[in-house]
């Protein structure tokens, strides 16, 4: 019999999966997990002891596995991509509010976070819900959204120009020379769970379709500034064993950069998703 519980991390965002060994868990406890996904956007394991091929083994019970094409890869497992961050560098990857793949037409369903080296304080993970942020809104600017499609890319963060390959996070990153674009709904219907959700994230959109850059950052900042509202949040204080899985499509996340002077090792698998209207 499961002796699964589920904890509430905050009002809107996040839930912690107590009484589960992931390299045991059972279809039923697969099924149980995967529906708080759904409903929570997050769900968060402690003291586990996940190796690299039992975390492709996990994965591999949530969906199909798509490999990250910029992150740097783990030696010896393709699968894994490594979000990384030595004690030199100052730049770390996910430092903003994002959702991971939205520059892909069909984005991933959602990504495992498994921790592997932690800086003594920090490095902690904010996620935020993106139901919640789109329930808030008027019904007025609601049906205003409804009519828009956000155009998404990550070539200012990863290609030649970008950022992030230009930070001294830069000769880690593989994929300079891919283009990326995806044209999504502002607002999306979960998969699972038919909610409403806000799709436009700070990091990878970058204006509304037909419209100019600058008239769509003025409602795009307006929706970021809404999102990243402090009770829509939860924040993941990580520990060593805690694994982590969100869903990108119901949540933004972003990885706290204040342990200048530390290593910070996190393994990450992207798990696919579907096409998202
Ligand atoms: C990510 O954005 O995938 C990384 C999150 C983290 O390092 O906490």
């Amino acid at each position: 019999m499961s002796t699964i519980e589920l904890e509430k991390m905050s009002e809107h965002v996040g839930t912690e999966i107590l009484g589960i060994d992931l390299n045991r868990a059972s279809d039923a406890d697969i099924e149980t997990i995967k529906a708080e996904l759904a409903n929570r956007g997050l769900v968060v394991f402690r003291d586990q002891n996940l190796d690299e091929q039992a975390h492709i083994d996990f994965a591999k019970r949530i969906g199909p596995i798509v490999v990250n094409n910029y992150f740097p890869e783990n030696g010896k497992f393709p699968e894994i991509a490594e979000v990384r961050k030595a004690e030199t560098q100052l730049a770390n990857i996910g430092g903003g509010w994002h959702t991971d793949h939205s520059y892909d037409q069909i984005p991933a369903m959602g990504s495992i976070l498994v921790a592997r080296e932690l800086p003594p304080v920090g490095g902690d993970t904010l996620f935020a819900s993106m139901a919640a942020a789109y329930e808030s809104l008027s019904d007025g600017l609601k049906k205003t959204l409804e009519s828009l499609r956000a155009v998404h890319t990550a070539d200012h963060i990863y290609g030649p120009q970008g950022f992030l390959s230009n930070s001294d996070q830069g000769a880690d990153l593989k994929g300079r020379d891919l283009k990326t674009l995806a044209i999504h709904p502002a607002v999306i219907r979960h998969p699972v769970t038919g909610q409403k959700l806000l799709y436009v994230n700070s990091a990878f959109t970058t204006h509304f379709e037909g419209w100019t850059r600058d008239e769509s950052l003025v409602l795009l900042n307006y929706l970021y500034a809404i999102g990243m509202q402090e009770e829509f949040q939860c924040r993941l204080q990580w520990q060593p064993g805690t694994v982590a899985m969100w869903d990108n499509r119901s949540t933004w996340h972003y990885a706290l950069n204040d342990y200048h002077g530390h290593r910070r090792l996190m393994h990450r698998i992207t798990i696919d998703g579907v096409p998202i209207s």
